[in-house]
C-alpha cells in the first residue's frame, strides 16, 4: 500500500475492512429484518465507515449525524465537547449508533446518555474497531468489527491530528512517531 507515510504499519487492509464490513452489514440487516432504523454517525471519524456500511445494509432506514470531539493529538482530553446534535426526531424509533473507536469509552457515554434523552424505542452501537479497556457489557455494543490492541491507529476516517483519515487500511503510528512526534517534541 503507498500511502504517502513512513510513520505507519500495517493492521488492515481496505480488503480486510470490505469484508468485514459487508459481514456487519449483513448481520444488522438480519437482527432489524423489518424494521427502519435510525442510523447515527459519530462525526468525524465515522464517515468511511458509515458510507461503507450503510451501503450493505439492506434495510429502508435514515441516517443522521452527530459531533463531538474530545482528541487533541494522541491524547483524550477526557472531557466531551458537544458540536452538533441530530436534526431528526427519534422519539419510538429503533437507533444504531455508529462509531469509528471505542478506547476509553467517555466519547460513547455522552452520546449514549445524550441520544437515551430523546426516547428511542431501543439503541444499540456498531463501532469498527474496540479497544478492550472498557467492559462491553456496559453499553449495547452489539456490533464489532475488529478487537484490536490498546495502540493508537489510523485511517479509514481515523486521524492523527486531524491527518490520515483518507488512507483506504487501518494503520498503526509507530512508536517513534508517538513518542517524538514530528517536531521532536513529547506528545
Ligand atoms: P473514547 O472517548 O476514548 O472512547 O474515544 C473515542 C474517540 O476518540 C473516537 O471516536 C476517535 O475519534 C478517537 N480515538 C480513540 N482512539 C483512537 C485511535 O487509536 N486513533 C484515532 N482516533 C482515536
Ligand atoms: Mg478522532
Amino acid at each position: 500500500m503507498k500511502t504517502g507515510s513512513d510513520n505507519i504499519l500495517p493492521l488492515y487492509t481496505s480488503t480486510d475492512i470490505k469484508k468485514r464490513v459487508k459481514e456487519l452489514g449483513e448481520e444488522i440487516s438480519k437482527k432489524y429484518k423489518n424494521r427502519n432504523p435510525v442510523i447515527i454517525g459519530v462525526l468525524n471519524g465515522s464517515f468511511i465507515f458509515l458510507a461503507d456500511l450503510v451501503r450493505q445494509i439492506k434495510l429502508d432506514c435514515r441516517i443522521d449525524f452527530i459531533q463531538v470531539s474530545s482528541y487533541s493529538g494522541k491524547k483524550s482530553s477526557g472531557k466531551v465537547k458537544f458540536l452538533k446534535d441530530i436534526s431528526l426526531n427519534i422519539k419510538n424509533k429503533d437507533i444504531i449508533i455508529i462509531e469509528d473507536i471505542i478506547d476509553t469509552g467517555k466519547t460513547l457515554k455522552f452520546i449514549f446518555e445524550h441520544i437515551k434523552t430523546k426516547s428511542p424505542k431501543s439503541l444499540s452501537i456498531a463501532t469498527l474497531l474496540y479497544k478492550p479497556k472498557i467492559k462491553k457489557n456496559i453499553y449495547p455494543i452489539n456490533f464489532i468489527g475488529f478487537e484490536i490492541p490498546n495502540k493508537f491507529v489510523v485511517g479509514y476516517g481515523l486521524d492523527y491530528n486531524q491527518k490520515m483519515r483518507h488512507l483506504d487500511g487501518i494503520y498503526y503510528l509507530k512508536n517513534s512517531y508517538l513518542t517524538k512526534g514530528k517536531n521532536g517534541k513529547q506528545q
